[in-house]
This record gives C-alpha cells, sequence and structure tokens, in this order.
C-alpha cells in the first residue's frame, strides 16, 4: 500500500518540487519505490524540471478520468516514477476533486508517493492534503513564507493530517533572516532539514536530475538523504557521509570542485 505524502508551502517558489525531487531521489537510495506527482495544476513545473513537459497523458487526463493514473505514468533517467500534470492551457479546466479516485489508482503501484503541491491553499493542493497520510511543509526564512505555512499546518491539523516536519530552504544565512527558533516557534514544528540557497541545486535542475545525481557529496546531498532516512524510519551513518562532504566542500572551496 503505497504511503502519500503531500508537500505544501504557504507561498509559491519557496522549493516544494525542489524538496519532491530531491527526497524522492534520496529514498531511492534507500531502495523505495517511488512515485512523483505534480498536483500543481496552474503551475506545473515538476515535469518540466525532469524533462516530461511534452508528454502525451498526463495527471489531467486521470483527473478527468480518462485514463488510469499509471498511464500517465513516466520512468525518469534516475529510476524515479514520474506523473506530470499538463503545462496545455486547454487542460486548466479539470477537477482536483478526483485526486482521490488517481491516489486510489496508484494505491499498489508505489512505496511512496511524493505529491508535489502548488503554493499556498488553492483546490489542488487542497485535495492534495485530504488524500495524503502526512504533510512535509517547505518554507523560507522570510516572514510571508513562514505566515503562510502557519496557515496550510492549520488547515492539515484541521483535518487531522499529521504533519511530518518543516523544510527550511533557501537559506542563506544573512541578518534579515528569519532565525530557526524563530521560525520553529511560530509554526510550532521542527524544522527537520535545512537547506542552504546553492547553484548547484539550480544547476542540477537545469541538467533535469537531483542533486544527490549531480552532487552525491554535497552537504545539501546528504541533508536529502538524512530527510529521506528519518520519514522511512531507517538508518543513515550521518558521520561517514559528513567526513565524505567535508572532503567535497574543501575540493569545492580549492576551485578543484565548482
Ligand atoms: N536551495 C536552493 N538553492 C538555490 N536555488 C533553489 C533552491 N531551492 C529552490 N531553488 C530554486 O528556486 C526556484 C523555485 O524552486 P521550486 O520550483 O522548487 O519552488 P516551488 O515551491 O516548487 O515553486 P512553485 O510554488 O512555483 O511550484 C527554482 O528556480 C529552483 O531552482
Ligand atoms: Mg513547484
Amino acid at each position: 500500500m503505497a504511503y502519500f505524502i503531500s508537500i505544501c508551502s504557504g507561498k509559491g517558489g519557496t522549493g516544494k518540487s525542489t524538496t519532491a525531487i530531491n527526497l524522492g531521489y534520496a529514498m531511492k537510495t534507500f531502495d523505495k519505490d517511488v512515485t512523483l506527482l505534480d498536483n500543481n495544476l496552474t503551475t506545473p513545473n515538476l515535469g518540466v524540471y525532469l524533462g516530461l513537459e511534452d508528454v502525451s497523458v498526463t495527471l489531467n487526463d486521470s483527473l478527468r478520468g480518462k485514463n488510469h493514473a499509471t498511464e500517465a505514468m513516466y520512468i525518469h533517467n534516475s529510476g524515479l516514477k514520474v506523473i506530470p500534470s499538463s503545462i496545455a492551457l486547454k487542460d486548466l479546466n479539470v477537477n482536483p476533486e478526483n485526486l482521490r479516485e488517481t491516489f486510489l489508482d496508484l494505491k499498489d503501484n508505489a512505496d511512496i508517493v511524493i505529491v508535489d503541491n502548488s503554493g499556498g491553499l488553492s483546490s489542488d493542493t487542497i485535495h492534495g492534503i485530504r488524500n495524503c497520510n502526512e504533510v512535509l511543509v517547505v518554507t523560507n526564512p522570510d516572514i510571508a513564507s513562514v505566515t503562510g505555512a502557519l496557515r496550510v499546518i492549520k488547515f492539515a491539523e484541521n483535518l487531522k493530517k499529521p504533519i511530518r516536519g518543516v523544510v527550511l530552504s533557501r537559506v542563506n544565512n544573512d541578518k534579515n533572516e528569519l532565525s530557526l527558533e524563530e521560525i520553529e516557534k511560530t509554526l510550532g514544528k521542527e524544522v527537520i532539514a535545512i537547506v542552504e540557497e546553492d547553484n548547484i541545486i539550480k544547476n542540477s535542475l537545469l541538467n533535469g536530475n537531483s542533486v544527490i545525481e549531480n552532487f552525491p557529496k554535497s552537504k545539501h546531498s546528504i541533508e536529502y538523504k538524512k530527510l529521506a532516512a528519518r520519514i522511512l524510519g531507517v538508518k543513515f551513518d550521518e558521520e561517514l557521509e559528513e567526513k565524505k562532504s567535508r572532503f567535497f566542500n574543501f575540493l569545492r572551496f580549492l576551485g578543484v570542485k565548482k
């Protein structure tokens, strides 16, 4: 029986799709069968990031009852299974209420389904939350995204959905950012991963890959793997991985690695 994790945020652009791709790939490294589902019907970008913008069957066809969800499933070269939503304007008019049936189609087709939602509480996201097993919240260290994240958390809790925790993404460590303590206190939830702003994330997405494939020893990769291990409840040798990471970062500092 697949386990559905909804990735949500209070506003757009916080790094949900980036989290979905990297968390998904990290889970694969722990031998899980992972499907990524692009439940962002108005600004779909998961498929675009993974080179699946021009496919014949999409989530939209599943929501229309035209196709079984598995017919909209494509295998990315990483081995991740991906269900993109359509970028065509003609496909905008679909009913997200039917997401329940799409989830049912997928229940025997993966260990984990990572649901990449749109920012805020639009109707696609509301159904993404309503039908999932748990919610993972992605925020940035600024007032707008933390306030929005709080709204999402309250909404999910009203539906009795467990909140796995908060991924604090796009962190620049500058003085204008909210601190970790302020964020945890405001949200009443633990920050379970911190992902700094770094071009290696953008660069990997540009190549249609996770940062783990492109820069496996970067601290970003370690953070996503740590997050995956925590969610899956499996052991992760953090000390060993961090030793490898320190060496990689040293080479990067010397300019030997980009
Ligand atoms: N840690 C990071 N470092 C650098 N760039 C990042 C990082 N995380 C995300 N980005 C970049 O920020 C932009 C938005 O990221 P992403 O598309 O994952 O956000 P999103 O929350 O899914 O957005 P939307 O709400 O529009 O779906 C992308 O250009 C992505 O490459
Ligand atoms: Mg997105």
